[in-house]
């Protein structure tokens, strides 16, 4: 069975190119024009091998070749569709890509396995309108997303009306749930995301665990006035405060993190952002990450213990909420062993690594075997125009992801 790098190729660079925008940049945000154009180019590619995808009650995409036992549970792969603003042509696409071609190179070669493959475009993964993502992985595993219609989006607009454009209902959420013994595993091919592979000159990660992510919402409240009489040291500038304490985060994670400890301030928005105006109120996201949620949590406490302090000395008040919370996830250990059997068997040199993004696996290990095959970055680089993956690579990639599925295929594990 051959995998085609130039078509795996070809495909990536027209999903890129229906992102294009009037700005030059590329975009593909989840339910915009493009994206639902992208989900259309990606059901045609289906369409033309003889599968006719569905849309679920989350929409996610869901493309299934049939196996030759029908009692068998499904062996699913696949990644998202969606971008972040000016993303990249491999985040996510390379995996859903990866899932078609396998299914090609089955079809081609007419071999059926034995279990059904269900090639899965997840909705909503990167979250960039709502502030939280991993929409269609939650409902697959019958979480409750914390969606709701009210929700306003990044443009200040409704959920209800920005889901319209996937023929989406919220009340119907629920109902794309999977039964835990209906999926056999889950693999996801991705981009590393990151620099090792392509520092250390390995064309295959087979990922360890994924790093769980909390996200806080931090309100610092000084006191609005005029900038020009108001002297320095009757100021409560909540922008001076919030930045003493953001300009401390680097150092709480030097003091409580390990290797792979991070901590962003990655939003700020001040009130009323008027240049003749002390900034009376500072609000931004914090959002630590890590493999052990006792450091993340440690972490919480001394953020919190930090901006008190700081809120303390300049007279001032804070608020500090926990928005999102992800605990670290291990991968499966039979689906984790299958892919390194499978990257030993081809003869690819490759490393045991964990990942410090997360992904729709994240939530997916919560309820069923779930195993990540990664493929390196250049330069580490990835959420920017500027990412890339060698052709080579996403060959390697897509052959250690096909052999994967045949040994899943032969091997007989329950899934609880
Ligand atoms: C998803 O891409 C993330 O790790 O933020
Ligand atoms: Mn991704
Ligand atoms: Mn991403």
């Amino acid at each position: 069975m051959e995998i085609n790098a130039e078509r795996v190729f070809a495909r990536l660079n027209e999903l890129y190119e229906c992102g294009a925008q009037e700005d030059g940049t590329h975009s593909r945000i989840a339910y915009s024009k493009e994206d639902v154009a992208g989900r259309e180019i990606f059901m045609n590619y289906f369409r033309s091998i003889g599968v006719q995808p569905r849309v679920d009650e989350a929409g996610n995409i869901i493309a299934r070749l049939e196996g030759t036992d029908p009692s068998l549970p499904a062996i699913m792969v696949g990644s998202h569709l969606d971008t972040v603003p000016d993303g990249g042509k491999f985040d996510g696409v390379v995996g859903c890509m990866a899932g078609l071609e396998v299914c090609e190179a089955l079809v081609a070669a007419g071999h059926k396995t034995k279990h059904p493959i269900e090639v899965i475009v997840f909705t909503d993964e990167e979250g960039f309108r709502f502030g939280s993502g991993l929409l269609g992985s939650s409902a697959i595993c019958g979480f409750d997303a914390g969606a709701s219609e009210s929700d306003i989006d990044m443009y200040g607009m409704q959920r209800a009306d920005v889901i319209k454009s996937y023929g989406m209902n919220l009340k119907d959420l629920p109902k794309a749930a999977k039964a835990k013994d209906s999926v056999h595993c889950f693999i996801e091919l991705h981009v590393e995301q990151g620099a090792y592979l392509d520092r250390n000159k390995l064309p295959i990660g087979v990922v360890s665990s994924i790093a769980g992510v909390n996200r806080y919402e931090v309100v610092v409240n000084g006191e609005a006035n005029h900038a020009g009489s108001t002297r320095m040291a009757d100021r409560k500038d909540a922008l001076v405060t919030a930045s003493r304490f953001i300009a401390k985060v680097p150092q709480l994670v030097a003091e409580h993190g390990e290797d792979f400890t991070v901590a962003t301030v990655g939003t700020m928005k001040v009130v009323p952002n008027s240049v003749n105006v002390v900034p009376g109120q500072c609000i931004f996201h914090l959002e630590i990450r890590d493999q052990s949620q006792e450091i993340m949590l440690k972490i919480e406490e001394a953020a919190k213990a930090c901006l008190m302090q700081e809120c303390e000395s300049a007279g001032e008040s804070f608020t500090f909420r926990k928005i999102s919370e992800h605990k670290p996830e291990p991968m499966n250990k039979w689906v984790k062993d299958t892919i390194e059997e499978s990257v030993k068997e081809l003869g690819y040199p490759y490393a045991v690594i964990p990942s410090g993004a997360f992904h729709d696996s994240l939530i997916m290990a919560q309820v069923f075997p779930t195993g990540m095959i990664f493929v390196p970055s250049i330069n580490g680089i990835s959420h920017s125009r500027y990412e890339l993956t060698e052709k080579e690579d996403i060959k390697k990639g897509c052959e250690v992801l096909l052999k994967t599925i045949l040994k899943a295929d032969s091997m007989n594990h329950s899934c609880c």
